[in-house]
This record gives structure tokens, C-alpha cells and sequence, in this order.
């Protein structure tokens, strides 16, 4: 048994390390991690294996504090940031559906991060990172992200606190040429669909299957095969070559072959030794592709209930799970709105300017409307939040009016759900309620408002008056208690209800 001194969320708790040889995790420049898992990449799944299978289920009475955290409109609701604060609370981070279509920013003092597949958790670094079962993952795109975190902290947590799931998918170039062709949805054009598609078709490569692959001539012929027939229909006029798979796949296996591992017994084992795990969602409830506006969605379940399952653990183990909202409403890509405006002049364009809102991913201007309740309502009827964090509203001020989407009109009808067809949300007119707006404030005011929050134990009560009806307004609209409110990009401008679960004292970020 490791007696583990780093972690603060199992202060104290006897660690049992996956076998009897396993030293604990120790490096000069790192800060020791609360990871029972570090030298695994030098393990067998087997060995792994009969570690989980000879740890006792966690019986009723215990608490299993596993923590999601998804976005409640159409994406970009600013998820990276509140991960962020969770993290230093979580012992893991687990990505559990998309691929690099997301983009989650962090800022932490003057270092912008963008990150795409790492879990946003990466910047805590007792927290071990899982690209989960759930995931397409792009492995240049990986590359590249990883080098990005060296060249800044370092760190190569590869292998060693950052793991692949064997049953995630690979997204290849083929995929990425595919998704070229999208001429409807508008897509991120990240091979996002194409990657899924091939994962439903039961044609697909996940990380685990790449040495079978690669021992198999036939297999990659086939696969190229399918792949340039594919192609030809979609006018994409080069062919891959069986030579050009094989070395793709093999650089894979090379330059990650460490990391690849059985992530849900890991999260699992986790959980059931006391640990704590947070869930982290990517797109928005609205993209969902049962749930959203279909065909303008994504290509994964983006809620509640695929959170565990493409971790590969249980429902049960949810605690919390939070939606995340901005105070307005953004979208890229195509598909309808209701609440939208002219990114011209107006409301639209001052949000657009203020907020910055340019896809993470590809630059591409969102577009912006007023916060929609109704779509709002949509999300927690699907993925039932235990809070709501209310992101971003610094950017409403100096408007002077604030609306809220509380109901849509529908060919002369008043009516208060998201219809199921596009076309008929496309004739949606939004009916709003008006609200003051409030002066617009220095970003370095509103960190002080939200210094002098957490100092003085006032909470909401920190905020003026106009600024704290638009919270409790959202609050009762929506139903969903407001947990914390973000006031500016910094991860200090934040809000927190008192005595809610954002209420805490973040560790400093590692870097
Ligand atoms: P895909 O996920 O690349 O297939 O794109 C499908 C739709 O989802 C497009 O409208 C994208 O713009 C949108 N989308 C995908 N990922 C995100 C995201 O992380 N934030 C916002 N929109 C996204």
C-alpha cells in the first residue's frame, strides 16, 4: 500500500497500487501524483485486469463522487474554464464523446490555452487524463496538442497520467477528406462524422485494434479499398495508398503506444478506491445527434447518459452534473436559432465583438442571439442539472437592454418546447422578456467584484443590483439553480453561489 500524501480530494486514504511492484510516482520537477496507475504503460492489460477484478465494488453507503460537466446550449458555453476549477477537486479527468471538434479555452494570468482532445483537467497535475471510450481522436491533432504543453510546462504526461482508451476510434486523413465534402451542416471539417460513421458500420479502427491491423496485409488492403471507393463518390480525386495506411497506423502505435490502455477499468478501479472523477463534455446539448436540431448536430451523444458510458463506468456514479450556459446564446455552423441577431450592428455584433466569439476550432465566427430559455429548458430535460453555471456575463455589459427568450411563436402559435423538426425551430419567432441592461466594467473591476466575493463570503450579493436580477432571473426561468457566475475569462472571474459546489479554493494552476 501507498500512503499517499499529495491528493486532497482522499486525504490520507491508503492507495492499494495495481501490483506489488508498482513504486509510486516520482520525478523531480513534478509535484508526486495521487495516481495508482503510473507505470502501467509498462503493464499488460491482464495485470491491469485482475487488479480491477479482485477490487471490492463500492457498497451503497459510500459516496462515488463522479462530477459531469456539459454544455446546455449549442457549444462553446465556456466548459473549459469551470473544468478547470473542478479539477484540482478530481483525481481524473475523462474526455467521453467527440473528437478535436471541440475547442476548450483556458486562461490562466496571460497564458491563452486551446486544447482540443486533452481533457481540460491537464492543468491540475494530480489529475490523470482519459480520452475515453466514447472519443474519435485525431493523433496528429494529439501530437501536436502535446508538444504545445511541453514547449509550456514541460510535461509529457503521455503514458504517465494521460491515456488512450483502446476501444476510442482513430480518426485517419480519410476521414478528414471525407468531411471536406460537407456541404449541409457545416461541420468542423475534423473527420468528426466520417470517424463515427465507420465506428457504426463496424468498419472502423479503434486504437486497440491497430497491431491486428497492421499484422494483417488483407485487412489494409480492404480497408484503402473501401476508403478511396468512398472517396470517388464524394469527388475527392487522390487514392490511398495501402503503404500510406500501413505507416499511419504504425507511427500511432510508435508515438502513443504507451498511453493506449483499458481506461474504463482504470476509472473504474478508480472510483472504487475513493477517487474522484470528472466527466467532461464536449459540443452542447443542442448538438446532440438524438437530442438537437438534426441534422445540425453532431455526430455523438453529447449528454447525462453517455457521460459514463463512453467513460466506461456506470451511471450510478454521478454525483453532480452541471450544464454550463452562457448568458446569451452562440452557434456556429448552420442549422436554426430562434433567438438570433445581426452580427451586423446591435446587440449581436456588440456580443460578438466583446465576447470574441470565434470558433475555437476553426476561427469561424459564431453566431450570437439572446440566452434561450427554452432551449435551456431542452438541455436539463435531458441531462438533469444539479446546477448551472452562467458564463460570460461580463459580455452583456453596456447594452442597454438585456432579453431573455421565454417562449417561441410558431405559425401564430404560442408554444413553449423546441419542436423535433429543424424546419419547423427555423419558423420559431422567440417571444422575449426585457430587463435594464448594466455599464460595462474593466475586466480587472470585475476580477475585484469576484475577489471581494470570495473574501467577504457575499456571493451573488457582490454584484449590482441589475447585474444579480439577470442571475436570478435565469434562475428561476430556467429552474436550475445558478451555481457560479462567470464574470470575465480570467479563471478568477467567477462568481460562486455560497455554500454551493463552486464555492471552493482552487490550487493554483501548475503552470
Ligand atoms: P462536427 O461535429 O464537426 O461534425 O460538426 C457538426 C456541427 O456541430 C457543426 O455545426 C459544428 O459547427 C458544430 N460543432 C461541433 N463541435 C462543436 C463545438 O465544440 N462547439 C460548437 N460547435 C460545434
Amino acid at each position: 500500500m501507498w500512503h499517499c500524501t499529495s491528493c486532497k480530494s482522499t486525504c490520507g486514504a491508503d492507495v492499494p497500487l495495481p501490483l506489488e511492484t508498482a513504486e509510486p510516482y516520482k520525478r523531480a520537477d513534478l509535484t508526486p501524483l495521487h495516481n495508482p496507475f503510473p507505470t502501467t504503460n509498462r503493464l499488460n492489460s491482464q495485470s491491469l485486469a485482475d487488479q480491477w477484478f479482485h477490487t471490492p465494488s463500492v457498497k451503497h453507503t459510500i459516496t462515488v463522487p463522479a462530477t459531469v460537466v456539459l454544455g446546455a446550449q449549442w457549444g462553446d458555453e465556456g466548459k473549459g474554464k469551470a473544468i478547470d476549477q473542478l479539477a484540482p477537486q478530481s483525481t481524473w479527468a475523462v474526455r467521453f464523446q467527440g473528437g478535436n471538434n471541440a475547442g476548450h479555452t483556458i486562461v490562466v494570468g496571460d497564458t491563452t490555452l486551446k486544447l482540443h482532445q486533452i481533457p481540460s483537467g491537464v492543468t491540475s497535475r494530480n489529475c490523470n487524463l482519459v480520452l475515453g471510450d466514447g472519443m474519435v481522436i485525431d493523433p496528429w491533432v494529439l501530437d501536436e496538442e502535446l508538444s504545445r504543453w511541453e514547449d509550456l510546462t514541460g510535461e509529457k504526461p503521455e503514458g504517465e497520467r494521460l491515456f488512450i482508451s483502446e476501444r476510442a476510434s482513430v480518426i485517419l486523413p480519410f476521414h478528414k477528406y471525407y468531411d471536406s465534402a460537407d456541404k449541409v451542416v457545416g461541420t468542423t471539417g475534423r473527420g468528426i462524422g466520417p470517424a463515427y460513421r465507420d465506428r457504426i458500420e463496424r468498419v472502423g479502427i479503434r486504437f486497440t485494434d491497430i497491431e491486428e491491423v497492421l499484422s494483417d496485409s488483407s485487412i489494409i488492403e480492404d480497408t484503402v479499398l473501401r476508403m478511396n471507393k468512398q472517396l470517388q463518390t464524394v469527388g475527392y480525386d487522390k487514392e490511398i495508398q495501402p503503404s500510406e495506411l500501413s505507416s499511419q497506423l504504425q507511427w500511432i502505435l510508435d508515438r502513443f503506444g504507451s498511453a493506449i490502455k483499458p481506461t474504463g477499468l482504470m476509472v473504474d478501479l478508480a472510483l472504487r478506491n475513493g477517487e474522484t472523477v470528472l466527466l467532461e463534455g464536449a459540443q452542447g446539448a443542442l448538438l446532440d445527434i438524438d437530442q438537437g436540431t438534426y441534422p445540425f448536430v453532431t455526430s455523438s451523444v453529447v449528454g447525462r447518459a453517455n457521460a459514463t458510458h463512453g467513460a466506461g463506468i456506470h451511471p450510478g456514479h454521478i454525483t453532480e452534473c452541471f450544464g454550463i450556459t452562457k448568458a446569451y446564446c452562440t452557434r456556429v455552423g448552420n442549422g436554426p436559432f430562434p433567438s438570433e441577431l445581426s452580427l451586423e450592428e446591435g446587440p449581436g455584433q456588440h456580443m460578438a465583438q466583446v465576447g470574441h466569439e470565434f470558433g475555437t476550432t476553426t476561427g469561424r465566427p459564431r453566431r450570437t442571439g439572446w440566452l434561450d430559455i427554452i432551449a435551456l429548458k431542452e438541455a436539463h430535460r435531458i441531462s438533469g442539472y444539479s446546477g448551472l453555471v452562467v458564463t460570460k456575463l461580463d459580455v452583456l455589459g453596456g447594452l442597454d437592454e438585456i432579453k431573455i427568450c421565454i417562449g417561441y411563436e410558431l405559425d401564430g402559435n404560442p408554444i413553449s418546447h423546441f419542436p423535433t423538426r429543424a424546419s419547423d425551430v427555423e419558423r420559431c419567432i422567440a417571444v422575449y422578456e426585457t430587463h435594464p441592461g448594466f455599464p460595462a466594467l474593466a475586466d480587472e473591476d470585475w476580477i475585484d467584484m469576484a475577489e471581494r466575493s470570495r473574501k467577504d463570503g457575499t456571493g451573488y450579493d457582490a454584484m449590482p443590483g441589475e447585474v444579480k436580477n439577470i442571475v436570478d432571473r435565469i434562475e428561476a426561468l430556467s429552474g436550475i439553480p445558478v451555481v457560479s457566475v462567470g464574470v470575465g475569462p480570467d479563471r478568477r472571474a467567477s462568481i460562486a453561489k455560497v455554500g454551493g459546489p463552486f464555492d471552493i479554493v482552487w490550487d493554483e494552476a501548475t503552470f
